[in-house]
């Protein structure tokens, strides 16, 4: 059946009829890019497969093959209050509406149960790797390492630190116990025997975190070289004042980060709206990326990121969903939005874009870019390029089965032309299905949804 895929910011691979051979232990074996129906079996063959050994699947007519998503920022116990709370402002919002729900999850049972169905759902998007902020419990984020272990989900998973400025019934006691909770979690998640699932270090935000507990985790860090890091920056002006405050000696918000030894090659930072140009230029040269989270920098009236520019600076970007900022789960609404913020920055922008082709700076995102974003550039910016992001041999199968023939853009736009039986919608239909697909479909048209080979979810699972 069709494979599409983004190889790059500015190419989408589009094969109408693929083959591709996905060996037991879940690594793409091959991928033949042209083979008619009649071939397939010679195909295998030469692959030294023979087709009584296989399990195979033939895609039909709206239907193809490609990367699952990469959230690179999400928050695993917000997903109680997804949706409400879009009145408030960042700080406002975090007192009233998210520290009280996440405190819940004090309770172990209640995070089973809210766990179970966060992890199935996100997974039933699409989104085979996936990057957890947890609470600052460390029992409840024992249970969100086990429940995507157990349901094969590729995931980060973070315990919140956070000792101060947050409420007198949901902060930590003191650095030491933050610090001793870390060291507890990291090495529960290393124990477990799947590299699925790791463990990412989390200071929630420099004003959560007092100059001790930020500190000890760039100790933490130093001893883990290869550990990824998460946390937010310069999402909203009150947070970024207030971060000034009470960190005087820092120039700037991401100088707070690399002055404590966190920003470096996989250290994700959430939102980066308003960054100022010396702080670019500091992450950028420390390696480190942004995940751009639109649909939350929208709903929490928080401004828009200039991805534009990350790109053309030649900072690794990715897409999160940001649930509860954001209001969804799915990457799609993620990469929608990021289409809408790019449109947006391009038409308030006071002078004409560049006009060099290589520049993406005060232009609307073109559909590969987008693609990009949600799949290898959120690879890349975990660490993990070469293991998924494109369906690729040598690398492992995070894929999806899309199906557009079902779900909501079904029967309005979805009519086979003569000729395009299995395989046979050419290139220019694919790159118009998956356009459709990415602006118009919803979890009902992610039919099949694999993480290393074996099946984790989807709406309809074979
Ligand atoms: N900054 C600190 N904590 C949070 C959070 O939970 N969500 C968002 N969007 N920003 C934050
Ligand atoms: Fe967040």
């Amino acid at each position: 059946g069709s494979l599409v895929h983004a190889t790059s910011l500015r190419h989408i691979q589009a094969c109408p009829r693929a083959l591709i051979g996905v060996s037991d232990d879940g690594v793409i074996d091959w991928v033949l890019d042209d083979v008619d129906s009649a071939s397939i079996q010679d195909a295998m063959i030469s692959k030294g497969w023979q087709i009584e050994d296989v399990d195979f699947i033939e895609l039909g007519f709206g239907q193809w093959i490609m990367p699952g998503f990469v959230d690179t920022h999400t928050h695993a116990p917000q997903y109680p209050n997804m949706g409400i709370g879009g009145q408030y402002e960042l700080l406002d919002w975090l007192k009233n509406v998210t520290f009280p729900t996440e405190a819940k999850f004090e309770d172990v049972e209640y995070a089973k149960k809210a766990y179970t169905s966060v992890v199935q759902r996100v997974l039933d998007c699409g989104t085979t790797t996936c990057c957890y902020y947890a609470t600052l419990h460390l029992q409840a984020t024992r249970v969100l390492a086990d429940i995507c272990h157990a349901k094969g989900q590729r995931a980060f998973i973070g315990k919140c630190n956070m000792d101060r400025h947050a409420s007198e019934t949901y902060q930590e006691s003191s650095p030491a116990q933050s610090l001793a909770d870390t060291e507890t979690i990291i090495s529960y998640i290393g124990s477990l025997e799947d590299p699925l699932v790791q463990p990412i270090l989390t200071p929630r935000f420099a004003i959560a975190c007092c100059d001790d507990l930020l500190a000890g985790l760039g100790t933490i860090a130093s001893q883990h070289p290869d550990m990824a890091i998460q946390t937010h920056i310069s999402e909203n002006p009150s947070e970024i004042a207030f971060t000034g405050e009470l960190f005087p000696d820092c120039d700037t918000y991401a100088h707070v980060y690399d002055k404590f030894g966190l920003l470096r090659e996989k250290t994700i930072l959430a939102h980066g709206v308003h960054l100022k140009d010396d702080e670019l230029d500091l992450i950028k040269s420390r390696n480190a990326g942004i995940s751009h989270c639109p649909t939350s920098n929208f709903h929490l009236s928080s401004g828009i990121a200039n991805v534009a520019d990350m790109l053309d600076r030649g900072i690794k970007v990715g897409l999160g969903t940001d649930v509860s900022g954001g209001y969804s789960p799915s990457i799609l609404t993620a990469i929608q939005h990021a289409s809408i913020a790019s449109k947006v920055l391009a038409f308030q922008a006071s002078s004409p874009p560049d006009s060099s082709p290589s520049s993406f700076s005060q232009k609307q995102l073109p559909l590969s870019a987008l693609l990009y974003l949600a799949t290898l550039g959120g690879a890349d910016l975990c660490g993990l390029s070469s293991v998924i992001g494109t369906i690729t041999p040598g690398k492992q199968f995070d894929a999806i089965l899309v199906d557009v023939t079902k779900g909501g853009v079904e029967g309005i736009w979805v009519e086979q032309e003569v000729g395009e039986e299995l395989g046979v919608q050419n290139k220019a239909r694919l790159l118009e299905m998956l356009e459709k697909f990415l602006f118009c479909g919803d979890s009902r048209n992610v039919r099949t949804v694999w993480v290393k080979g074996r099946v984790v979810g989807g709406a309809q699972k074979p």
